[in-house]
């Protein structure tokens, strides 16, 4: 079975979407298997964000991930990276289609309410990263 993670970001819990985003998971047939509420340190996002530095937009997102609560979760269920990238739609808002969280919720490409693993490896480093204690 699949596992990975996805983080509604600041913006997304302080409007209030944690529940809507959830839904949307648990509706796909997605298992809530971990979950956390942390604002996270500027070492944890650096390790995250380790491959787009350098990026122009770089500092501003770790700016912005760090500026308040975030609510981590392990999702699993079968193709779960998949499912997830899928249901958060597509990383820049102006190709996110309606249907989908950032399609429905972001207007701004930095301000996109939600992350998803892009693959298994990447779901297993960054569930090690957020969720220490899983391992
Ligand atoms: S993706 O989602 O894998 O296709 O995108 P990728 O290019 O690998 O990840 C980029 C992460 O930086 C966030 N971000 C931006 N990307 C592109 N352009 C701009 N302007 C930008 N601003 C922020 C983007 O949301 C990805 O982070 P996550 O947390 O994965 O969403």
């Amino acid at each position: 079975m699949e596992t990975t993670l996805a983080i509604v970001k600041p913006d997304g819990v302080r409007r209030g979407l944690i529940g809507e985003i959830l839904r949307r998971y648990e509706n796909k047939g997605l298992r809530l298997k971990a979950a956390k509420i942390i604002t996270p340190t500027i070492e944890l996002l650096e390790k995250h964000y380790e491959e787009h530095k350098g990026k122009p937009y770089y500092e501003p997102l770790i700016k912005y991930m760090s500026s308040g609560p975030v609510f981590a979760m392990v999702l699993e269920g079968e193709n779960a990276v998949t499912l997830v990238r899928l249901l958060n739609g597509a990383t820049k808002v102006e190709e996110a289609l309606p249907g989908t969280i950032r399609g429905d919720f972001a207007s701004q490409t930095t301000y996109n309410i939600i992350h998803g693993s892009d693959s298994i490896e990447s779901a297993k480093r960054e569930i090690a990263l957020w969720f220490p204690e899983l391992a």
